[in-house]
């Protein structure tokens, strides 16, 4: 299948005031958009004035995770029916900070993986593996199981609102991105062997502008999800521009 556009996803994480965020948003606006698909997963917070900052322009706002029930007694929780409504078009899920640090089960990602395409979000499901399950050869293995339990419940139409975020865990915020030809092989086996149908595949993990070009130029890298440089505005506008080149 042909490659798309590349798909740019900025990844704030618990970063930004809602006044940082319409700063940004408002600068970001001025950056010239024509082929790439950028979006922006802010804090909840955010969400609803990032949004309307983003309003008219071509900027997608997204939330960063989802409970995995629509409404209920769940003190603190977030449902992927308020952050629609805050003016989200799409949600991370299974990010590997949730993974591992709230130990985020397979199975409650499946959940909200359903729940959010049931209520019209696009999802980015974020897999990869840890460090020392690479260094015992089951990188494969773990994204097989970590793909098969999110997607293989899900009707074929539903699947059409699927983008995977493969970030291996030792990349991520680590200043050491892993190696492009690499992500590549491993982005190929997962549309050849994994995946039924055409789903997008991003690579995440210390991108920068200086290594933006490289995953982007490889035919199985459909775009980038980015935590640290898109917090700034020079660095993440450097990165739009070499997708923009690229696309
Ligand atoms: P990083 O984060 O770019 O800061 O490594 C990526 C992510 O966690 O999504």
């Amino acid at each position: 299948m042909e490659k798309g556009s590349a798909i740019l996803i900025g990844n704030w994480k618990m970063h930004k005031t809602v006044a940082d965020s319409t700063h940004f948003i408002e600068a970001l606006k001025k950056v010239p958009i024509k082929k790439t698909d950028v979006r922006i997963a802010t804090p909840f917070t955010a969400l609803y004035s990032a949004a309307k900052a983003a309003f008219g322009s071509k900027i997608a706002i997204g939330a960063q995770n989802v409970n995995e029930h629509i409404t209920g007694p769940y003190t603190g929780e977030i449902s992927a029916l308020m952050v629609r409504e805050a003016g989200a078009t799409f949600s991370l899920v299974g990010h590997s900070e949730r993974r591992h640090l709230y130990h985020e089960s397979d199975a409650v990602v499946a959940k909200k993986v359903r729940l959010l395409l049931e209520t019209n979000l696009q999802v980015v499901l974020c897999v990869g593996e840890k460090k020392e399950e690479r260094e015992r050869g089951e990188t494969e293995l773990v994204l097989a199981k970590q793909i098969h339990h999110a997607l293989n419940h899900l009707e074929k139409a539903l699947l059409k609102n699927v983008i995977i975020a493969y970030e291996p865990v030792w990349a991520i915020g680590s200043k050491t991105a892993a190696c492009p030809k690499e992500v590549e092989e491993i982005h190929k086996m997962c549309k050849n062997t994994l995946l039924s149908q055409d789903v997008p595949i991003l690579y995440g993990g210390s991108v920068t502008a200086a290594n933006a070009g490289e995953f982007l130029k490889q035919p199985h890298i459909d775009g980038l999800l980015i935590g640290g440089a898109s917090l700034e505005i020079e660095k993440f506008q450097e990165i739009i521009q070499i997708g923009e080149a690229l696309s």
